[in-house]
């Protein structure tokens, strides 16, 4: 295998609460990310998912340096380019800035993260400026030839924002990471908030940058359906973990880790000849990370869970090539017993 593009090495990002006031002291701590691992190849799209509030943006973004240190305590390591970057990012904005057009994100909401008083030429242009990589007339046309590129022609130039539905604006959003050529992308749900008609073409677009542009892309998505297609391999998160790590169509049609199969459980199934697959029923709200159960952070929603489980966090373990699972008895290579209703 190639060395990889980045790497995150037991990556960690606390958010401390702090109570209102002066001299106040640090109370109790969000721990949002806890420890992962994790190693994308160049040209890869790993797709991570989990259910609202484990983890995945607060990853996306810890990647990125996007915190400044007095939101987040970031530790761990995470290697790009010979350099890593938590500790770049512990020295402030100006000595990831070398690296900032190297590593770009997509927002879920395009609408919120475009100026409205911009007009989108403005705003595709406003990095290739930050970065002093066109001057004068080549800024005009690397920004048509970036809207050419997004599928939007250049004559949209002058309009703004809201003038455009919502998957145009993504297509510009899109553009704007675009500008500055960058190698590996956070795509933090970008197709989430879109009509499902819009949905796909903007999933094809993304696909299709990859390949023409040699992307590296970190996919956010809520569940395995949405990724399964543009990923090669898919991380499941849950509450600052990962649980599973696996090609993606084995993660998809055999499902390791208990919470996995909960997840693709809960997707309808339109070929009949799968519906003989057992549903799991996850009983309960996700934990919170300020006070996350001891053991395996699942056990309490897992219907699998032994003793061991309950007092030992399970080690994310290759149980077969490729194939990675934090789960006692499936690292034991014991078949489940108890089947869940
Ligand atoms: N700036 C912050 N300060 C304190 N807590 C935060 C902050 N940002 C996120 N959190 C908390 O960290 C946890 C993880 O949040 P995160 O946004 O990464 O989840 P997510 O998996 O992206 O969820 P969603 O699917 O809803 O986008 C949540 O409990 C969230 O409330
Ligand atoms: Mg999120």
């Amino acid at each position: 295998m190639s060395p990889a593009l980045v790497t995150l090495d037991r990556l960690r990002v606390h958010f401390p609460l702090r109570a209102k006031g002066f001299l106040s002291k640090t109370r109790a701590v969000v721990r949002a990310v806890d420890g992962i691992d994790l190693a994308i190849a160049p040209g890869e799209t790993v797709g991570l998912v989990g259910e609202s509030g484990c983890g995945k943006s607060t990853t996306g973004r810890a990647i990125l340096q996007l915190y400044p240190p007095r939101v987040a305590t970031i530790t761990g390591e995470v290697h790009y380019g010979g350099r890593d970057l938590v500790a770049l990012g512990r020295r402030g904005p100006g000595a990831m800035r070398p690296l900032r057009k190297d590593l770009q994100i997509i927002f879920q909401d395009p609408y919120a993260s475009l100026n409205p008083r911009m007009t989108i030429g403005s705003t595709i242009a406003e990095p290739l400026k930050i970065h002093g990589l066109a001057k004068g007339s080549a800024i005009t046309e690397r920004v048509n030839s970036l809207l050419e590129t997004v599928g939007l022609s250049p004559t949209m130039a002058r309009r703004f924002p809201h003038e455009f539905s919502g998957g145009q604006r993504q297509r510009i959003g899109i553009a704007r990471a675009l500008a500055v050529n960058p190698k590996f992308i956070v795509c933090d749900e970008p197709i989430s908030a879109l009509d499902v008609s819009i949905q796909a073409q903007i999933m094809n677009l993304m696909a299709e940058l990859r390949e023409r542009l040699g992307l590296t892309y970190l996919f956010i998505a809520h569940d395995l359906a949405a990724v399964k297609h543009i990923a090669q391999r898919i991380a499941v998160m849950y509450l600052g973990g990962i649980v599973e790590l696996a090609p993606a169509d084995e993660v998809y049609e055999r499902p390791l880790h208990p919470y996995t199969r909960a997840l693709i459980s809960a997707v309808p199934i339109p070929d009949p000849s799968q519906r003989e697959r057992k549903r799991i029923r996850l009983d309960g709200e996700i934990p919170s990370p300020i006070d996350p159960p001891p053991g395996c952070h699942f056990h309490p929603r897992c219907p699998y869970a032994e003793p061991i489980c309950k007092t030992d966090a399970p080690p994310l373990t290759e149980v077969s090539p490729g194939r990675f699972v934090a789960c006692h008895p499936v690292a034991r290579g014991s078949p489940f017993t108890v089947r869940a209703s």
